[in-house]
């Protein structure tokens, strides 16, 4: 499995992911700009690879001379939603201006993000029902993470242990992760795979051709309300209307207790043009309104679980987020 990124000591090569599947092509990020703009233009994107890249970012612009306080204002106003960048910025502040200790910092921010990505793998593994068809929304892979993936990761282990038949996969629009980036995941690990567009998902639950929903998260608020990629709302209100599970995997970087709610999660609204042109061509009138909310809020009352490296919390979810925070579930 290819990584998102990897660490060259000088310069971060990068997969474009906007180029997938079509092209693999890498990109080397040199400077604090280079990591900003990938970040904001999506070339890399998930909420636990945003944080590890933008660590590095840190590293980066110590190297050319930069103020830790110039590189994580810089960095801050990329993206909104993904609490793990905020996470990061925060560590790589605390560890302060010295290239050599930030960089054991990042390096370490990349290989605890990899390990929480098994651990919640096996964890979350354990939940899924057996002889199971799993949906999934976006990208929360190898691809979103340092590797393995969280909600992919609990999908791959639990296709290991036998309980999978297929994974169904929606489109994602209007970036195409599920298409683009899941489904070329899943081909290349070797599992049953089903490509939907996203209107698709209610039919096939419906029918019980779908028996659970296994989901990333961008940020979880103290009360276990989960901000991820727009249209998994959708999917949670599906979940609970068919009885099925809706399973949430995120490490705990992931965990905003600071935010009480998912009302008070910042909502990033991207550009009108990622809605109106699918590979270069319009699909509307030019002048038609077009509204681009990235991410929505998935109530804590329609998730059947949260997976986390420290442990699975089921509702209410409130307390047990807080006892993982403070680390007594270790
Ligand atoms: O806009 P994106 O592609 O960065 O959004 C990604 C998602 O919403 C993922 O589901 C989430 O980050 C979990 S990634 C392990």
């Amino acid at each position: 499995m290819l990584p998102a990124f990897q660490w060259k000591g000088d310069h971060l090569l990068l997969i474009d992911q906007r180029k997938l599947p079509w092209k693999e092509e890498y990109l080397r990020l040199k400077t604090l700009e280079d990591v900003a703009q990938a970040i904001e233009e999506m070339k890399v994107r998930g909420a636990p690879a945003i944080g590890c890249v933008a660590a590095y970012g840190v590293v980066l612009a110590l190297k050319e001379g930069k103020s830790l306080q110039e590189a994580v204002a810089r960095l801050e106003k990329t993206r909104p939603t993904a609490v793990n960048l905020f996470w990061a910025l925060e560590r790589m502040k605390r560890v302060g201006e010295d290239p050599v200790r930030a960089e054991e910092e990042a390096r370490r921010i990349e290989m605890e993000d990899y390990q929480a990505n098994l651990k919640m793998g096996e964890l979350g593994s354990e939940l899924v029902p057996e002889d199971s068809n799993l949906l999934t929304h976006c990208n929360a892979g190898a691809l979103a993470t340092a590797g393995y993936g969280t909600a992919v990761g609990v999908i791959r282990r639990a296709w290991e242990k036998g309980r999978v038949k297929k994974v169904f996969v929606d489109e994602t629009r209007p970036y195409l992760q599920g298409a683009r980036l899941t489904t070329w995941e899943l081909l290349k690990l070797g599992i049953p795979t089903v490509l939907i567009t996203d209107n698709m998902a209610g039919h096939f639950i419906s029918r019980g051709e779908i028996d659970a929903i296994v989901v990333g998260a961008d940020r979880i608020a103290a009360n276990g309300d989960v901000a991820n990629k727009i249209g998994t709302y959708t999917l949670s209100v599906l979940a609970r209307e068919h009885g099925i599970k809706f399973i949430v995997a995120a490490p705990t970087s992931t965990l905003d207790l600071k935010t009480p709610t998912g009302r008070e999660i910042p909502i990033e609204e991207r550009s009108k043009e990622e809605v109106l042109f699918i590979n270069g061509r319009n699909i509307a009138p030019l002048e038609v309104e077009v509204r681009h909310p990235a991410f929505d809020i998935t109530p804590a009352s329609n998730i059947t679980a949260i997976v986390t490296e420290k442990g699975v919390v089921h509702p209410p979810f409130e307390e047990g987020l807080r006892r993982l925070a403070d680390g007594s579930n270790d």
